[in-house]
């Protein structure tokens, strides 16, 4: 059993976010596993979380723009602080003032489980409606990082 499994439960847009979201599953249980590898790889994976979920973000927040979702600022302010704290969090590692830890691990994981099972699922309507009103297929869509 992986440190954080993907449920049926995290599923948002059978399509480009379920992805990115699993992507970033796939990297929080890379660091849970590399946990005691040393510095070089902890930071190396640390390093790409912190570049994947500014991607994810961006991509969530320019797909909620375009399809009218009315809390986008509410949300975005969600990310801002996230990125805020993670970046931090890999600051401190790298001047060898904090370490990945069980703790920082249960953080990510339950950030991460709160904001997909909550915050996320509460723009899916819209941007099902929205596909299906337009049309738009997965191919339409320019999304960085995939
Ligand atoms: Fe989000």
């Amino acid at each position: 059993m992986p440190f954080l499994p993907w449920s049926a439960e995290m599923v948002i847009d059978e399509g480009p976010i379920d992805g990115q979201h699993q992507q970033l599953v796939t990297s929080i249980n890379d660091l849970y596993d590399q946990i005691d590898a040393g510095e070089a790889k902890v930071g190396a994976i640390l390093d790409y979380l912190v570049i994947y979920v500014d991607i994810h973000f961006a991509d969530e927040e320019r797909l909620m723009q375009l399809s009218g979702y009315p809390d986008l600022d509410t949300h975005r302010d969600e990310h801002r602080l996230f990125t805020a704290q993670l970046d931090a969090l890999s600051a401190a590692f790298h001047r060898g003032e904090a370490k990945v830890d069980q703790k920082l691990m249960e953080f990510l994981k339950a950030w991460l489980i709160n904001h997909i099972m909550g915050t996320d699922r509460d723009y899916a309507p819209i941007l099902k409606a929205w596909r299906a009103k337009t049309q738009i297929t997965v191919a339409d869509l320019v999304i960085e990082g995939l």
